[in-house]
């Protein structure tokens, strides 16, 4: 046990997995301000982080939107923000609190380029006359490289979900789907979420879809998919703290009344983990249930 624990202490050595009852990972969430519709400036940023803590989350990846005409800040604009939050998160009592940088993909013709672009090794790229560098714009979590994709809401065919998927592994990326639960195509037929793991992608789904009280139809697909074991991931998704706030703890809770404490472990804190901290996939987990037995 020594040995796994020096093992395991340099990645972990940042996360005090003691201090609360619950510890989860948040990889969904738009909490950079400025650059999306989520937080609006930094005192909002900072009361949804601070919210999140509450919640015992102590690992945050800040999944700021980028869409083709509507999301387009660029990236060293976007870092700058994130920097700011992690200069003022460490003046904090939430200096446990692990704030990584990335963001959730639309699935349009500039990530297409970007891809392509990412994946042949260019330096740079030429999309709608602008030019983008794509080994800046593209910016993975984790040592596993993972990305966070999000598809139109209209109507999909199966096959427009495969190209992203396979562009996104053939660059050596992880695809992430996000919120699957809420496409009409995957509402239509949830078997095109069978094809998106068979291409390699992981599945995420919303702790609000989760716990919805009105019968929604993302909440049976969201619920279904639980049952079923085809999510990999739950997430926030927050934007802000009133209409759509961070329900991680309550999504917790949840889960582990209605599926067990290893299914709420698996998909709110060690998928994410073994992601971000890379071969400790698999034992991570042990460390961390010895942990929480100890406590
Ligand atoms: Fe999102």
């Amino acid at each position: 046990m020594q040995l796994l624990q020096l093992l395991f202490k340099k990645s972990f050595s940042m996360i005090d997995w003691k201090s609360t009852a619950i510890q989860t990972a948040d990889i969904h969430c738009h909490i950079i301000p400025f650059v999306d519709d989520g937080a609006e400036d930094y005192e909002d940023a900072e009361n949804l982080i601070r919210e999140e803590y509450s919640q015992g989350v102590r690992v945050i990846v800040l999944t700021a939107h980028y869409r083709n005409g509507a999301f387009d800040t660029p990236i060293n604009k976007v870092a700058k923000k994130y920097k700011d939050l992690k200069k003022w998160i460490s003046t904090t009592d939430m200096s446990d609190m692990v704030l990584l940088l990335s963001r959730e993909y639309h699935c349009d013709e500039r990530l297409e380029a970007l891809l392509d672009g990412y994946s042949s090794g260019q330096e740079e790229i030429v999309f709608e006359n602008k030019r983008y560098v794509p080994k800046e714009e593209i910016v993975p979590f984790g040592k596993h490289k993972c990305i966070l994709l999000e598809f139109s809401s209209n109507k999909m065919q199966d096959s427009e979900f495969e190209i992203f998927i396979k562009k996104a592994s053939q660059a050596g990326l992880i695809p992430i789907v996000a919120h699957v639960e809420r496409y009409p195509a995957v509402q239509d037929r949830p078997t095109i979420v069978y094809r998106m793991k068979k291409h390699g992608a992981l599945v995420q789904v919303n702790c609000e879809s989760l716990l919805s009280k009105a019968k929604t139809k993302e909440c049976e697909i969201a619920q279904g998919l639980v049952r079923h074991k085809m999510v990999d991931l739950i997430s926030s998704d927050c934007h802000d703290l009133e209409n759509r706030p961070p329900k991680m703890k309550k999504c917790y809770l949840f889960l582990k009344k209605k599926y067990g404490v290893s299914t709420a472990d698996e998909l709110m804190r060690n998928k994410a983990i073994s992601l971000i901290y890379g071969e400790e996939v698999g034992n991570c987990k042990e460390l961390v249930l010895n942990v929480r037995n100890k406590a």
